[in-house]
């Protein structure tokens, strides 16, 4: 049985493809056409899904969308009866979802073929239950508590679920415009972080604050009859897209989310690429330490009603690293899954798995325990793609590669490492990933001057060999996904100098020699070596999506000063003196 899940005309548009209840191939659109974000329809995805499985769209029996615009249809009139100046726009939305739905033109469109031989089921899915859907139906559990949450799908910004067997069970859900992803952009925007995804940056800086404003930020949101309520005079009235919208060319832009509440609070909003103020530190770690007491709050109250140790957990606010570090110690959950897509890409896969188990009852068999879900290269294709840049190569065997590739690390070497299959979700997980040495205190500097020119406060992060992660971090639940952030242990400190945040913490990816056994090794090489078991790893790409291609990483290696590009079995070393 062949399912296609879809994530279309949303922030970060992608496909999935779901085999026999297994997911074969998933990738963001952003990825194919370049376009980071891209919220249109994802035709690129949908044909590399397709030639994946090496099926035909007419092959397939189900497509199914992590999207329904008649969820929560009641609560949606509801809230523009009561805006009269958003009835119009809640008209023309809904206009817009009606024409979109028609998702057997679309397919039928973007791979050019008659719509009459489309013989597929369509289902549409409430945005958080695929979110859930995403996490559960991946986890290896019978059954889990569901979490998710974000700034808004459906109407609904966060939701409780009860997971078991081949059912998800709705608990909860908290409407807009109550909507925790909305305060912390809300807030990233006041401190001039104003693009859609920016929340990531904001989290880095939070550390460097100190409590100036945790009462104040503390007003903005508060617990509600177990859930939570926002204080709307901080913010502008968003509509019932909760301020981000998609313009026809899938450019996905945010509306200014605060009022002049917030000014008249704190002063003039900081403008992007002004200088970062103690101010907006402050403002950055009193909206974490918010997040954080409102997120456990929900959990503890998840667990009351959900009272089992494991937790499925997805949404755009899943990525918050450094609270689901935490989770460990303030809530009664001891085990999570979290899913390595979290954010809406995650909605394809979420949508498939959904119809595939609880829609169509098929068994459970498939635990994802790897992000490798997207494209691959052959060495052929990838050794053409060197001849036709003119670059010298070297071939080598798999341990010859490993030893090159990790003394070149060892000597502090900034290394492109491109293998494998593309990792599904916005980390590069040791297949698209840059590489260095995390113990060398220049090393943040040199990444940042000469390839990724990223904030001064955003920490680098660290892959470890999994056996090692007690030895270095204070907690041992693993993070294949580098979705937690752990304090280091004051001794390891000075050996991860450059992915030691000012808070002594890390986000972590534990590399499983089952999982990624290349990438395993070559840690393990550059362990021998060093004594360190850990590597430097950030995300294959200067300012754009995270390359996919041969192509796109030789073209990264070439415009920036990568010191050598290691390519399936080839490597390439600039000559001395070019990478500066
Ligand atoms: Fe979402």
């Amino acid at each position: 049985m062949l399912i296609l899940g879809l994530n279309m005309f949303h922030a970060d548009a992608s496909a999935a493809i779901v085999l026999d209840g297994e997911v074969k191939f998933a990738v963001a659109e952003e990825r194919l056409n370049r376009h980071k974000h891209f919220g249109g329809f994802p035709a690129l995805a949908v044909k590399a899904c397709l030639d994946a499985v090496g099926a035909k769209i007419s092959e397939v029996d189900h497509v199914a969308v992590g999207q329904d615009s008649d969820a929560n249809l009641a609560k949606k009139v509801q809230y523009a009866l009561a805006n009269p100046a958003k009835i119009l726009n809640f008209i023309r939305l809904r206009q817009r979802k009606e024409a979109m739905r028609d998702v057997r033109w679309l397919l039928a469109s973007a791979l050019d073929v008659d719509s009459s031989r489309l013989r597929f089921q369509e289902h549409h899915l409430e945005h958080h239950i695929a979110h859930i859907a995403s996490a559960y139906y991946c986890s290896p559990w019978e059954k889990a508590a569901g979490f998710s949450y974000d700034g808004s799908g459906d109407f609904v910004s966060t939701m409780m679920a009860r997971c078991e067997g081949n059912e998800i069970e709705v608990l909860d859900r908290v409407f807009l415009p109550h909507s925790l992803g909305s305060v912390y952009t809300m807030i990233c925007e006041f401190i001039g972080y104003t693009k859609y995804g920016d929340e990531g940056k904001v989290m880095g800086l939070a550390p460097y604050g100190k409590a100036t404003y945790c009462d104040q930020i503390g007003k903005i949101v508060t617990p509600k009859n177990g859930g939570f309520q926002l204080d709307l005079s901080y913010f502008k009235a968003l509509g019932s897209n909760q301020g981000m919208q998609v313009l026809p060319d899938g450019t996905v832009r945010l509306a200014r989310h605060f009022s002049d509440r917030m000014e008249k609070l704190f002063g003039e909003p900081r403008r992007a690429h002004a200088e970062i103020t103690q101010r907006d530190m402050d403002l950055a770690f009193a909206l974490q330490h918010r997040f954080e007491e409102i997120v456990f709050h929900l959990l503890d109250q998840l667990h009351r009603r959900v009272p089992l140790q494991d937790l499925a957990m997805a949404g755009g606010c899943a990525l918050n690293s450094v609270a689901n570090g935490k989770i460990f110690d303030r809530t009664p959950f001891r085990c999570t899954y979290i899913q390595p897509a979290a954010g809406d890409e995650g909605l394809a896969i979420g949508a498939a798995l959904h119809t595939c188990h609880s829609v169509l009852k098929q068994p459970r068999r498939h635990e994802l325990k790897h992000a490798y879900l997207g494209p691959e290269f052959s060495e052929s294709r990838i050794q053409s793609s060197l001849n036709g840049k003119g670059l010298p190569f070297r071939k080598l065997e798999r341990a010859a590669l490993l030893d090159a590739v990790a003394e070149k690390i060892a000597e502090g070497n900034v290394v492109g490492w491109f293998q494998g299959r593309m990792e599904w979700g916005p980390r590069a997980l040791g297949n698209r990933s840059i590489v260095a040495h995390p113990g060398l205190p220049n090393m943040k500097d040199v990444l940042n001057a000469r390839i990724k020119h990223r904030e001064w406060f955003r920490p680098f992060a660290p892959s470890i060999l999994v056996e090692y992660q007690h030895e270095y971090f204070e907690h041992d639940h693993p993070s294949p996904f580098m979705l937690h952030v752990y304090k280091i242990w004051p001794e390891k400190r000075q050996s991860l100098c450059a992915v030691n945040h000012v808070d002594d913490t890390g986000r972590l990816q534990t590399v499983a020699r089952d999982e990624n056994p290349l990438y395993y090794d070559l840690i393990s090489a550059f362990h021998r070596r060093t004594g360190i078991p850990v590597i430097l790893n950030t995300s294959f790409n200067e300012n754009e999506p995270i390359v996919c291609t041969p192509e796109e990483a030789i073209e990264c290696f070439q415009r920036t000063r990568m010191d050598v590009l290691a390519i399936g079995p080839f490597v390439v070393v600039k000559p001395e003196g070019n990478s500066g």
